[in-house]
């Protein structure tokens, strides 16, 4: 689902990459390089503003191409000038960093320079991630543009919160290249139409900490990769997704929630849910937790032991079944132990159960692979040792399947 079709011609796999004068333009070029490796052909046009932050030809070396300018524009190219040329050429745009004054000449329908004449002039899908100081993004202007633009079907990576190149805090940072390719990719792959497309997915990851006092807690080493992996490829696939994860998700193009406890995760889930389609529950959930948190901090005094008292946890999976949402369970097991998996499907009553042996070699916990068994209502699907992403790929398949079966 990568969307990646490296035997299509040229033009199949160009990408526009819009360039605009916000310092966020650094960032551009590693965006450039990673759409290289992510196996597109991007066409960098910049504007004048962007020149004179980073030069053309940085993209043209980046971008292996010629890269665009104004100058460009006065340039027939096979008979069509530049503007017309690069919007028939190119299946995808990306305007990044997208600046307000260039975010204004879009929702307008000015085309003063190349860059907004080949906006007008593309048909494909366009990306926009804006980028500016905060005062300027929360402008009612800029609102109103983005609002637009969005309205008229262009994706809007919304720009982040954080220290701001002015030296101020706020929200104004460009979301990062890793959020943009995932978003390219979406673009490419056409997604439109799968039986992922415009569903909600939440999907939860990582490992839950349980607080024994004010600084420490019991947790396990669950990395949270397996299930950020599963809400990037649903993402892919044109759903709409929410992960609520105790790991950082940067770059995630989707909604976030961060988390620490089970409890928190528990409220969280339920809140998501509700008008969810779809449950994926990775996450490393503790199934026990201290009976009370203590206040402050534990001291060790002339203790020679400490006994903690613990509880069970609330089964966040459990208390979500209802009709409509199709839920997806996971069972890490210490050794090949699939009939224990098969009890798991039965007692839970999930649509799908997620199998893997977290003691098999190179898989599992914090590792970048695994191998798992997909046991469905009908069958089971053995995926052997491979990347988490191809892992997350063949879950997909199988919560596509089960929502057309419905
Ligand atoms: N899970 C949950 N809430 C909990 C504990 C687990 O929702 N309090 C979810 C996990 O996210 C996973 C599934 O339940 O999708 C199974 O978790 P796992 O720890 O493998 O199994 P347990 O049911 O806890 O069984 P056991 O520890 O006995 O193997």
């Amino acid at each position: 689902m990568s969307g990646q079709t490296p035997t299509a011609p040229a033009g199949e796999r160009t990408v526009l990459v819009g360039v605009t004068g916000g310092i966020a333009i650094y960032k551009a070029v590693e965006l450039v390089r990673g759409l290289v490796k992510d196996g597109f052909q991007p066409l960098v046009v910049s504007t004048q503003a962007a020149q004179r932050f980073v030069m053309p030809l940085t993209f043209a070396a980046v971008s292996q191409a010629p890269a665009l300018d104004d100058e460009s524009a006065w340039q027939a190219s096979g008979g069509w000038f530049q503007h017309i040329e690069a919007a028939r050429t190119a299946r995808v745009m990306v305007v990044a960093p997208a600046t307000a004054n260039t975010l204004a000449k879009m929702a307008a329908g000015l085309a003063d320079n190349l860059l907004t004449a080949i906006y007008l002039a593309f048909r494909g899908p366009v990306i926009v991630a804006p980028t500016m100081n905060w005062a300027m993004n929360e402008h009612p202007a800029t609102v109103a543009n983005l609002r637009l633009l969005a309205a008229r079907g262009v994706e809007v990576l919304p720009a982040e919160e954080g220290e701001l190149a002015c030296g101020e805090e706020g929200s104004g940072r460009m979301a990062p290249p890793e959020a943009i390719r995932l978003a390219v990719r979406r673009a490419f792959a056409g997604t439109a139409a799968g039986p992922l497309a415009g569903k909600k997915v939440v999907v939860t990851s990582g490992g839950t900490r349980e607080r024994i006092d004010a600084v420490r807690f019991i947790g396990n080493r669950s990395s949270g990769k397996m299930g950020r992996a599963v809400a990037d490829e649903a993402y892919l696939r044109g759903a709409r997704v929410a992960l609520v994860t105790t790991q950082p998700a940067d770059g995630a193009p989707y909604g976030v929630v961060r988390v620490e406890s089970s409890d928190d995760m528990g409220a969280a889930v339920r809140e998501q849910v509700r008008d969810a389609d779809v449950l994926v529950m990775a996450a490393a959930v503790a199934d026990f937790k201290p009976r009370s948190e203590e206040a402050g901090k534990i001291q060790r005094g002339d203790r020679e032991a400490l006994t903690l008292d613990l509880v069970r946890t609330v089964d966040i999976l459990a208390g979500t079944a209802r009709p409509g949402l199709f839920r997806v369970g996971f069972a890490a097991e210490a050794g090949p132990r699939l009939q224990r998996a098969r009890e798991k499907k039965a007692a839970t009553g999930v649509d799908l159960l997620v199998f893997n042996d977290i003691l098999a070699e190179g898989v599992g916990i914090g590792a970048d692979e695994n191998a798992i068994t997909i046991i469905t209502a009908r069958e089971e699907i053995e995926v052997p040792r491979t990347s988490k992403r191809a892992c997350a790929a063949a879950i997909a398949d199988q919560i596509e399947a089960g929502l057309q079966a419905r």
